[in-house]
């Protein structure tokens, strides 16, 4: 049975048993609706913090908050029966150390009923992974392009070409050895996926990182089309709902300013209709 298939919630162990299985499912929801449609196929369901960017128009990931990521934590996971909901910590709430990493992955988890969460950097946070899982945490890791530290890395760039190959599988060995459950491969080449897929024990979830990885993660919005200007390599389209919002949008418009909306059938009647009289 996979995991997406079971009657309880899936949990950290659930995904580290999928090692080598059935390809894990992961999309991002940031809201109830999508997270009842994601939680029907997936077994993850991520509030990533790109959320600052989809779904308030923010120019990174780096303005998104704590509040911000509880307030659609919580609204996910009201949305979810089997997926497990996984929350990114933001920018800014661990990377002062492992005190400072625990008191805001306990909020996130207490505020919004997740079972874990999700943190960017490989052997600089391999000590607040261990500390996190020490304690109740379980941690999903993220490592290749880290887009919190798009503003050191000098873009969003694929990591891991050439001289800085053997430094992402050094990430991956030390975020495992510190007892992430599970590890985004982002922006890696195919070929040091595939290796770095090879030498752990837990499961990697690619985005942009090729073929060879344990699961696939993208971001519900670009996968379904609703951005029409944005077409990253790795994405692929499964829907143009974009586009269908847009034509539907259009013909609103056009049936408001024409008053052909509404119809008769969308008003309500000022009397009720007569009762047939008793016989
Ligand atoms: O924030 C996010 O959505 C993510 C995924 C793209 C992996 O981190």
């Amino acid at each position: 049975m996979s995991a997406s298939t079971a009657l309880r919630p899936v949990l950290p162990a659930d995904i580290l048993a999928r090692k080598g299985g059935t390809p894990l499912v992961v999309l991002t929801a940031y809201t109830t609706p999508m997270a009842r449609i994601v939680d029907r196929h997936c077994d993850i369901a991520l509030v990533g913090d790109s959320l600052g960017m989809v779904l308030h128009g923010l120019p990174s990931t780096l303005g998104v908050t704590l509040d911000m990521m509880i307030l659609h934590g919580r609204s996910v996971v009201r949305g979810c029966q089997k997926a497990m909901v996984v929350i990114d910590m933001p920018f800014g709430s661990y990377e002062e150390g492992p005190a400072q990493a625990y008191r805001n992955a306990a909020r996130l988890m207490a505020e919004t009923g997740a079972p874990a969460v999700k943190l960017e950097g490989g052997q600089h946070m391999a000590e607040t992974i261990a500390f996190l899982t020490a304690r109740g945490v379980p941690v999903m890791a993220h490592i290749g392009l880290t887009p919190q530290a798009v503003n050191t890395l000098g873009g969003y760039k694929v990591v891991g070409r050439d001289g800085e190959a053997e430094k992402v599988m050094a990430d991956a060995r030390a975020v495992e050895a510190a007892g992430a459950f599970s590890v985004v491969l982002e922006k890696v080449p195919q070929g040091l996926s595939g290796r770095i897929t090879k030498a752990l024990s837990i499961p990697t979830i690619g985005i942009g990182a090729g073929v060879d990885c344990d699961g696939q993660v993208l971001v519900v919005d670009d996968m379904l089309g609703l951005f029409t200007d944005f077409r990253p390599k790795f994405v692929k389209r499964f829907g143009e709902l974009g586009l269908a919002a847009d034509e539907a949008i259009s013909a609103y418009a056009a049936e408001v300013r024409a008053r052909s909306f509404p119809a008769p059938e969308h008003a309500f009647a000022d009397v009720l209709p007569a009762k047939e009289p008793k016989t």
